[in-house]
C-alpha cells in the first residue's frame, strides 16, 4: 500500500481536484485498491467545507465526482502518515517544509515535477479567476496524475 496526500492552500480547489482525478487514474489502471489518497490545505480557512462549486462542476465535466470531499488542514502528523506529500505550488512547498518534522519519512514533491517538461512550475491558484482557470487546472492535474502514477509504478516499491 502506498499513500499520497495532495496539498494546496485552501483544500477547496486544486488539491481536492487532484485527489479525485488521481483516484480516477488509479482506477483506470486497476491499482486503486493499492493506493490511499487524501488531500489537505496549508490553511484552515475552509476546514469542513466541500470543494468550491466551480471545481466540483469542472471535475464533473470530466466524469470525476469530488462533491463528497471535505476540507481539512495539513498537519505535522501527515508526514508520518503518508508516503508522498504532493504540493500544488512552490508556496505550498515552503509552508510544508516548515510543518515537516525533521525525522518524518514522507517524500515531499511539487506535483508538476511529474508533468511534462512543457508544464509550468505551479498548478495556478484558480480561486480568484474565471472558469477557464479551472479547466487549465484540470488539464495540468490530469497530466501530472498520470506522471505520478508512472513514477509510483516504476519506483522501488511493489505496485
Ligand atoms: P486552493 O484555492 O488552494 O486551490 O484550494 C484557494 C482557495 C481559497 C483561497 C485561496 C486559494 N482563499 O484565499 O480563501
Amino acid at each position: 500500500m502506498v499513500s499520497v496526500l495532495f496539498v494546496c492552500l485552501g483544500n477547496i480547489c486544486r488539491s481536492p481536484t487532484a485527489e479525485g482525478v488521481f483516484r480516477r487514474v488509479c482506477q483506470e489502471q486497476g491499482v486503486a485498491d493499492q493506493i490511499r489518497i487524501d488531500s489537505a490545505g496549508t490553511a484552515n480557512w475552509h476546514a469542513g467545507k466541500p470543494p468550491d462549486a466551480r471545481a466540483v462542476m469542472t471535475a464533473k465535466g470530466r466524469g470525476v465526482d469530488i462533491s463528497g470531499l471535505r476540507a481539512r488542514q495539513a498537519t505535522a502528523a501527515d508526514f508520518y502518515d503518508f508516503d508522498f506529500v504532493i504540493a500544488m505550488d512552490d508556496s505550498n512547498v515552503e509552508d510544508l517544509e516548515i510543518l515537516r518534522p525533521v525525522d518524518a519519512s514522507a517524500e515531499l514533491h511539487r506535483f508538476l515535477a511529474f508533468a511534462g517538461s512543457d508544464a509550468p512550475r505551479d498548478v495556478p491558484d484558480p480561486y480568484y479567476g474565471g472558469d477557464e482557470g479551472f479547466e487549465q487546472v484540470l488539464d495540468l492535474i490530469t497530466e501530472a496524475s498520470r506522471g505520478l502514477l508512472n513514477h509510483l509504478r516504476t519506483a522501488d516499491r511493489p505496485l
